[in-house]
């Protein structure tokens, strides 16, 4: 689906250059080969993408400012204006109370009604001198240059990691904050407490009235990891969030509703989930497995036809923008594609401007880069406009992406990579080598035993269980695992079926 120009330009024959001349606005050092613009051929639309701002620090919101400037923050604590004609990067705060282990600075969104009021919220790491981690949610004002007068409007329990999350203001001008679950399991479906929620504050942080349990934030929950929130034009609030192993979601949120974790991943399908669907579990609008890790997410509405009524889902461990499709009533999703797959690394956040123009942030800086990144410009920041029109003639009609491949190396990049790696390093201090692994050139069924079980580490970290997985797909990817990481013999799904079999 994913046709880069050199090849197209061969095909059609049409269009005389397949690059633009590269557009030098990057104010920063040295500018990077990737600051040309190049093509992207939709059905009938062609987008020309551009990096307009490099050398940024995994930008975690965007937001589109009053000023027509692109308003955006990165997870150490700071604020940034970027003009996207020119490029010109003006840094309006700096904080200094933030922590910063894997999250830091996390969501922003700017008051709807600026000429009156002038303020910004943010939401942010914090570790106290008791070394206990908490989530703020402070209140800037801008006064024409930098933001001051920080005001804490309401603080919640925090957490290394699992924290969510995005921040959207609605039309009746409450703020809706989407929470991470903390990995505390036995509280997401309390609203008693904040995490794995979406909750719903006065823009002076005091509890609405008319929230749907007296005197609690809480207003939809069973939520995971969400680091997705927007509205559509007609007021529906999409949400998006990381499943464990399993089955990333986007959901449609309302009031009072349950989303089904920890006890639900993604459709109540299970046996053991059955046991446990409440009616008031809401089923996804769309559910992935394998993982894709969605972030931000954003409304199109605009003049690229092929991507109108559309949510735009950028995701971190597939490393693409997932354009889907919505019906009329925006209520459910009608059909998904996938756009600039591993070209930009993982992708945090999305913003369209008023005009239909779309910016994506990269988060090849977080603590979790993929392979081959962070490229030397990163983090960026890159406009995705229309620049023309395909001629019906020339149009190719496109097949949708098929991700059900069982060949084992796409399985162990789909179940595997994000944390073992494609070179099967891991990453020091959270997630173990596989090379020269013990148990990976040792005994198959402890092997077995232990990727079907999954593990906690005592660092915290967790590998997930993986009995989902067919007999024939775990016996693809653990000979992949063994023959490339450890030079031994393969697994037949006789011997898979036979592990899963053994009690404890
Ligand atoms: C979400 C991250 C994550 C994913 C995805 C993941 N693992 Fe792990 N894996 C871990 C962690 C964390 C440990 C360490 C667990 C412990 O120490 O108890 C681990 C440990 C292991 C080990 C033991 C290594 C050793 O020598 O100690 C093997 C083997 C392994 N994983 C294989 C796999 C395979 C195969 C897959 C894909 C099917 C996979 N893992 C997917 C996080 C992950």
């Amino acid at each position: 689906m994913k046709r880069l120009i050199g090849s197209i330009c061969a095909a059609a024959g049409i269009f005389a250059t397949c690059t633009f001349s590269a557009g030098h606005r990057t104010f920063r050092d040295d500018l990077p080969a990737t600051s040309e613009s190049e093509r992207y051929e939709l059905d009938s639309t062609v987008l020309k993408l551009e990096t307009i701002a490099s050398h940024l620090n995994a930008v975690w919101d965007m937001a589109w400012g009053p000023d027509q400037w692109i308003w955006f923050s990165d997870q150490d604590g700071k604020v940034s204006r970027l003009n996207p004609a020119t490029g010109q990067i003006v840094d309006i705060l700096q904080i200094h109370d933030y922590y910063r282990k894997r999250l830091g600075l996390m969501s922003m969104v700017l008051h709807p009604d600026w000429q009156k009021h002038p303020h910004v919220f943010i939401n942010y790491s914090h570790m106290q001198p008791d070394s206990v981690i908490v989530s703020k949610l402070v209140r800037y004002t801008y006064n024409g240059k930098t933001l001051v007068a920080p005001k804490l409007l309401y603080q919640i329990p925090g957490y290394l990691g699992h924290n969510g999350s995005r921040l959207v203001i609605s039309k009746d001008r409450k703020i809706l904050w989407a929470t991470g679950d903390l990995k505390k399991h036995e509280t997401i479906q309390n609203p008693a407490f904040a995490n794995g929620k979406v909750l719903r504050l006065n823009l002076d942080g005091s509890i609405p009235e008319d929230n749907p349990y007296p005197g609690s934030a809480a207003w939809a929950m069973g939520f995971r990891v969400p680091q997705g929130l927007t509205y559509t034009a007609g007021g529906k609030l999409f949400i998006a969030e990381h499943g464990d192993a399993t089955d990333d979601e986007v959901n449609l949120a309302q009031k009072r509703k349950s989303y089904g974790w920890p006890a639900i991943a993604g459709f109540c399908d299970l046996p053991e989930e059955q046991r446990n669907c409440p009616d008031s579990a809401v089923a996804p609008v769309k559910a992935w497995t394998p993982t894709i890790a969605p972030a931000g997410m954003d409304y199109y509405r605009g003049n690229i036809p092929e991507w109108n009524n559309a949510l735009l889902l950028t995701t971190l461990k597939d490393q693409s923008l997932r354009v889907l499709r919505l019906d009329s009533k925006q209520e459910k999703v009608t059909g998904e594609q996938v756009v600039f797959s591993k070209k930009f690394g993982r992708l945090r956040d999305v913003c369209v401007s008023p005009s239909g123009d779309i910016y994506i942030s990269t988060s090849n800086r977080d603590w979790n880069p993929p392979a081959g990144f962070p490229a030397q410009a990163d983090d960026r920041i890159i406009q995705i406009r229309r620049s023309g029109t395909i001629p019906k003639a020339a149009r190719i009609v496109k097949k949708e992406q098929n991700n059900g491949s069982g060949d084992a190396a796409a399985l162990y990049a789909s179940f595997c990579e994000s944390c073992h790696k494609a070179d099967g390093q891991g990453v020091r201090g959270s997630f173990p080598s596989l090379v020269a692994s013990r148990l990976v050139a040792g005994d198959k069924t402890e092997l077995l035993r232990f990727i079907l079980k999954g593990s906690q580490a005592a660092t915290g970290e967790a590998m997930p269980a993986f009995s989902f997985l067919t007999d024939a797909q775990l016996a693809a990817v653990s000979t992949f695992v063994r023959g490339k990481f450890g030079k031994v013999s393969e697994v037949r799904a006789g011997e898979v079926a036979q592990a899963r079999n053994l009690r404890d």
